[in-house]
């Protein structure tokens, strides 16, 4: 099976490009390398496309001609979407049409989509199903509404079959080495508490005020290699099945910032120096997801999103990067 993996040299797709050699799929990786690194698909066939580049989406996308595409390829930081709300729009939804269209041309049938927490906005309550409604509250967030739209409409018009994943807050790294989490400006909390515990930065810490237990809020943090996983199950389930599904990807289980904290404490025997920071602005108190669906239909349950894994993997990651 030939696999397109757009956005395989970030942060999620590299660990997808490593899941898909392991399940026996032959790769292509397409990525402009804007924000994603060369040394994270070492060894992987890279074409050097922008998504948005339909002339050269097309011409990769014909002679590749894969059998199944997976579309990492996104700006993906919600403060700087409020900034550049064009500029998310152009990459993100703009880029995902014209994929759609070069897929289309060359009938290619099937994408496994990221998509993420961000559709919902502020829950009402979690853990969040999917049948919640989607508020986003960022362009970010809107941007993933959109192309989740685009591929309902896809389905319908001409017959593409999707699934959309929405992830939950991604994290920890291949426990195998290699590969990590590398963002510049680095803005996630594990990667930023690692950092303090080695050091490098104090941490700060985004609100203390929250109706939480600690007053700090709480994310569904799921490891990077079990969305691999459900990436494969989600391209499993496109064989046998038409239209356009969504699936929710986390764990049932939440942690606060100050969990996250204990936890990097516990794998570094370190101390996490911090400051207590204003709360950013549209941060939820709460996101959780329930994976009832993932589960029921792709069946698929993660299995190395304990939270000391995860810091566990991403430690390592921290201890051994090359970039
Ligand atoms: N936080 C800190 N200090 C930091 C970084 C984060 O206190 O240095 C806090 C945040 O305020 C938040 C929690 O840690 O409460 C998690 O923040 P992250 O930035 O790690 O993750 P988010 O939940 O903000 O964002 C993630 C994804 C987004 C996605 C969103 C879905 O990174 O792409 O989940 O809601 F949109």
């Amino acid at each position: 099976m030939r696999a397109m993996v757009c956005g395989g040299a970030g942060y999620i797709g590299s660990h997808m490009c490593r899941a898909l050699r392991d399940a026996g799929y032959d790769v292509l990786v397409l990525d402009d390398l804007s924000t994603g690194h060369r040394a994270a698909v070492a060894g992987f066939q890279l074409a050097e496309v922008n998504i948005l580049d339909m002339g050269a989406v097309d011409a990769v996308m014909a002679a590749w001609r894969p059998e199944v595409v997976f579309h990492f390829a996104a700006r993906s930081i919600v403060r700087d979407s409020v900034l550049d709300p064009e500029g998310y729009h152009l990459c993100n939804v703009v880029g995902s049409q014209r994929l759609l269209e070069s897929m289309r041309r060359n009938d290619v049938d099937k994408i496994v989509f990221s998509s993420s927490a961000a559709v919902y906005g502020i829950p009402d309550g979690v853990p969040i199903t999917e049948d919640r409604p989607l508020r986003p509250i960022n362009p970010y967030g809107e941007t993933k509404a959109a192309v989740e739209r685009l591929l309902a409409d896809a389905a319908d018009v001409f017959g593409l079959r999707s699934v959309s994943l929405r992830y939950f807050n991604a994290a920890g790294a291949d426990p195998l080495g290699g590969i990590g989490e590398s963002h510049d400006p680095e803005t996630h909390l594990i990667p930023n508490a690692l950092r303090a515990a080695a050091g490098q930065a104090r941490l700060q810490v985004f609100g203390t005020d929250y109706a939480t237990a600690d007053g700090t809020c709480i994310r569904d943090y799921v490891h990077v290699g079990d969305l691999a996983l459900a990436h494969l199950a989600a391209a499993r389930y496109l064989e046998e099945n038409e239209g356009a599904r969504v699936f929710n990807l986390g764990t049932g289980n939440g942690c606060s910032v100050m969990e996250i904290i204990r936890a990097v404490e516990r794998t570094t025997g370190t101390k996490v120096p911090f400051d207590v920071c204003p709360p950013r602005a549209g941060d939820p108190e709460r996101l959780v997801a329930s994976y009832a669906t993932a589960a029921n239909l792709l069946r698929w349950t993660p299995v190395l999103s304990d939270i000391d894994t995860i810091v566990d993997t991403a430690w390592r990651w921290h201890c051994t990067r090359t970039y």
